[in-house]
C-alpha cells in the first residue's frame, strides 16, 4: 500500500507521519518511510541543490531535478518495496509538484501531467492525507521553536520555504483543487487541530478505507 502525506511546509506532516509509522509497526507492518526529493544516493543529492538556498533555479529546471529525483526513487525502491508487500509512506510526492511547480510557479498542468507520469511509471498512491493550513500559521510553527524574526524572506529558510506568502497562497489553493478533483484518493484534515486528534483521524480514515 502507498501511502502519501501532502501539505504546504510546516502543516505537520513529518510529525503525523512519525506517529503512523510507530502504529503501524506495532501493528507488525512492515513499513518504509521515504521524503522527497531523496532517498537513493543520486536523488539525496538533486536534493541538496534543490534545496540549498545559494542556487537560483529555473522553474522548469526545478521541476525536472525534482522529476529526477522521483524517477530514481520509484524504480529503485518504490516498486520493489510495493512487489513485496510493504506499507510505503512517503512524505510528498507528485501532488506536492503539482501545488508548487503548477500552481505556485506557473508550469502548464499538462505538461507537468506528462512529467509526472513518465517520473512516476504511472504509480498513484492509494490514499493521501493532505494537512491543511494557512501559510502565515505555518510559518508561524516552524518559528516558534526559534527566535528567528518571522519572515518568508528569511536566510534561514530553504530554498523553497523563501518564496514568499503569494506563493505559498498559490500553493494552498492548488492544493484544494487537486482534492476537489480526486476526493477518492484524498483526504484533507484540518492541521490546525491537537497533533493527536489529527492522528486519530488519519487512523480512523485508514480503517474505514482499507478495513482488511
Ligand atoms: N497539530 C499541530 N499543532 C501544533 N503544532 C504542530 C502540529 N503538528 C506539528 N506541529 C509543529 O509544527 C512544526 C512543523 O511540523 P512538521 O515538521 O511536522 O511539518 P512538515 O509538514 O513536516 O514541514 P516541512 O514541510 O517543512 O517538513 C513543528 O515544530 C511541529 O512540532
Ligand atoms: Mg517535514
Amino acid at each position: 500500500m502507498l501511502i502519501t502525506f501532502e501539505g504546504i511546509d510546516g502543516a505537520g506532516k513529518s510529525t503525523q507521519i512519525k506517529k503512523l509509522v510507530t502504529f503501524l509497526t506495532g501493528e507488525n507492518r512492515e513499513v518504509l518511510t521515504l521524503r522527497e526529493p531523496g532517498g537513493t544516493e543520486v536523488a539525496e543529492k538533486i536534493r541538496q541543490i534543490l534545496l540549498e538556498s545559494r542556487h537560483e533555479i529555473s522553474p522548469i529546471g526545478e521541476l525536472l531535478l525534482f522529476s529526477a529525483s522521483r524517477a530514481e526513487l520509484i524504480q529503485e525502491v518504490i516498486v520493489p518495496a510495493l512487489a513485496v508487500g510493504k506499507t510505503v509512506i512517503l512524505d510528498r510526492f507528485f501532488d506536492s509538484t503539482t501545488a508548487y511547480q503548477g500552481y505556485g510557479r506557473g508550469i502548464d498542468l499538462h505538461l507537468l501531467q506528462s512529467i509526472i507520469s513518465i517520473s512516476t511509471c504511472g504509480i498513484v498512491p492509494d490514499i493521501t492525507f493532505y494537512l491543511d493550513i494557512e501559510p502565515e500559521e505555518a510559518l508561524k510553527r516552524k518559528f516558534s521553536k526559534t527566535s528567528i524574526p518571522l519572515s518568508f524572506e528569511n536566510e534561514e529558510l530553504d530554498r523553497m520555504e523563501r518564496s514568499g506568502t503569494e506563493f505559498y497562497q498559490n500553493v494552498r489553493k492548488g492544493y484544494l483543487e487537486l482534492i476537489s478533483l480526486n476526493k477518492d484518493r484524498f483526504v484533507s484534515i484540518n492541521a490546525l487541530q491537537p497533533e493527536t486528534v489529527i492522528h486519530h483521524q488519519i487512523l480512523a480514515f485508514l480503517k474505514e478505507r482499507f478495513p482488511a
